[in-house]
C-alpha cells in the first residue's frame, strides 16, 4: 500500500457552511484547539452570526459562495438532504477541501466540487447532538468515521486527534451499515427507553419519573458494556436462564402492553446467543425461552 502524503504543515483556514449543532460544535471545539475557524454562512444569516460570535476571528457572510472564495478547508454542515444543492451552487477553487458530515452520505455527494479539482473528504462524529450546547460538549473524545483518499484524510486525522478522539476510516461501501449500525445503537436506544417508559406508564409512573428511575440503570448498563464489553455484559433473567420469569413478562405483556409484546420477544430472542456465549445459559434453558419467545 503507498505510504499517503503528509499534508503540508500550513495552517488551512477554515470556513463553515450550516451553522447547525454539528457546524457550530465543531467549529467552537477546532477554533479552541487553535485551528484557524474564519468564515460561516447558513441559510440564515441569523445562524451565521450567532456561530461567529461563540469563535474569536470568525466572520459571518451572508453568500456561500465567499466561504469558498476565503477559506481552503470547507465543511459542509448543512442537512444531509441539502449538501448536494449546496455543493453545487458554488464554483470551487483548485486548492479547496471540501468535507462533509454524513453518516450514510458518501463521497459521490461532493462530486461537483470534486470535478472541479477540489479534494473532497468527510467526517462524520459518532455522537448524537441534540442541541448546540450538548454538541459543543460532547465532540472532544468522541469517534470519527473518516473517508476520502490521500492527504485531506492524514488532515482529518489529524483533527479528530486534536479534538482527543479517536479516527477510524472507512470506505464508501460501508458508510451505510457504519451508519445502519449506529443508528441501532443510538436512536433505537430511544425507542426502546421510549417503550420502557410507556410500559411504566401502564402501572401509573409519569414518563419523567420513570427516566429518573431508569436512567441510572442504563448509565450502569453503559459501564457494563464499556468495561466488561460482550457478552460478559449481559445480566437478567435471559442470561441466568430464568424461564418462569420470561414467561410472567410475555403474559404480563399480553394483557397490558400487547403492541410491544413482538419488540419484547424479537429482542429477547436475539439475547439468548448473547447468554450462550457468555455460558451462564445452557442449551436447555435456552430452547425452553426460545419457545416461550416464540410462542408469545
Ligand atoms: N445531529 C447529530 O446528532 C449529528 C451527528 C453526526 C453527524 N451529523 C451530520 O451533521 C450534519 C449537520 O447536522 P446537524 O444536526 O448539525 O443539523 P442542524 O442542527 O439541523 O443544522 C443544519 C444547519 O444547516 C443550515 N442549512 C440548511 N439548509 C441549508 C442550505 N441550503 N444552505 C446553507 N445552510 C443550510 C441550517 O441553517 P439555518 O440555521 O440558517 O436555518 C442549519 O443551521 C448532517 O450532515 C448530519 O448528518 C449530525
Amino acid at each position: 500500500m503507498p505510504k499517503r502524503r503528509k499534508w503540508p504543515n500550513v495552517m488551512t483556514k477554515i470556513g463553515f457552511i450550516g451553522a447547525g449543532k454539528v457546524g457550530t460544535a465543531l467549529a467552537v471545539q477546532l477554533s479552541n484547539k487553535g485551528y484557524p475557524v474564519v468564515a460561516v454562512a447558513s441559510r440564515t444569516f441569523a445562524s451565521a452570526e450567532k456561530l461567529a460570535e461563540a469563535v474569536p476571528g470568525c466572520k459571518a457572510y451572508e453568500n456561500v459562495q465567499r466561504i469558498a472564495d476565503n477559506t481552503d478547508l470547507i465543511f459542509i454542515t448543512t442537512p444531509d438532504d441539502a449538501i448536494l444543492e449546496v455543493v453545487s451552487q458554488i464554483k470551487w477553487h483548485k486548492g479547496n477541501l471540501v468535507v462533509h458530515c454524513s453518516g450514510a452520505g458518501s463521497l459521490d455527494i461532493l462530486e461537483t466540487a470534486q470535478k472541479t479539482g477540489a479534494q473532497v473528504g468527510a467526517i462524520h462524529p459518532l455522537q448524537s447532538f441534540a442541541s448546540v450546547e450538548q454538541a459543543i460538549k460532547n465532540i472532544p473524545g468522541s469517534t470519527f468515521g473518516i473517508e476520502g483518499d490521500g492527504p485531506i484524510v492524514d488532515l482529518l486525522e489529524e483533527m479528530a486527534k486534536s479534538l482527543d478522539g479517536k479516527a477510524i476510516q472507512l470506505g464508501a461501501g460501508d458508510k451505510v451499515l457504519y451508519h445502519a449500525a449506529a443508528v441501532m445503537a443510538c436512536n433505537y436506544f430511544v425507542t426502546l427507553m421510549q417503550m420502557s417508559t410507556d410500559v411504566w406508564g401502564k402501572f401509573g409512573v409519569d414518563t419523567n419519573d420513570a427516566i429518573e428511575a431508569l436512567g441510572p440503570l442504563l448509565k450502569g448498563t453503559v459501564n457494563n458494556i464499556i468495561n466488561a464489553g460482550l457478552p460478559n455484559c449481559l445480566t437478567g433473567p435471559i442470561a441466568r436462564g430464568d424461564a418462569g420469569t420470561i414467561q410472567m413478562h410475555v403474559d404480563a405483556l399480553k394483557a397490558k402492553a400487547p403492541k410491544l409484546l413482538k419488540m419484547y420477544c424479537d429482542l429477547g430472542l436475539e439475547t439468548i446467543p448473547i447468554g450462550i456465549a457468555k455460558g451462564t445459559l445452557d442449551k436447555q434453558k435456552a430452547e425452553e425461552i426460545k419457545n416461550i419467545l416464540e410462542d408469545k
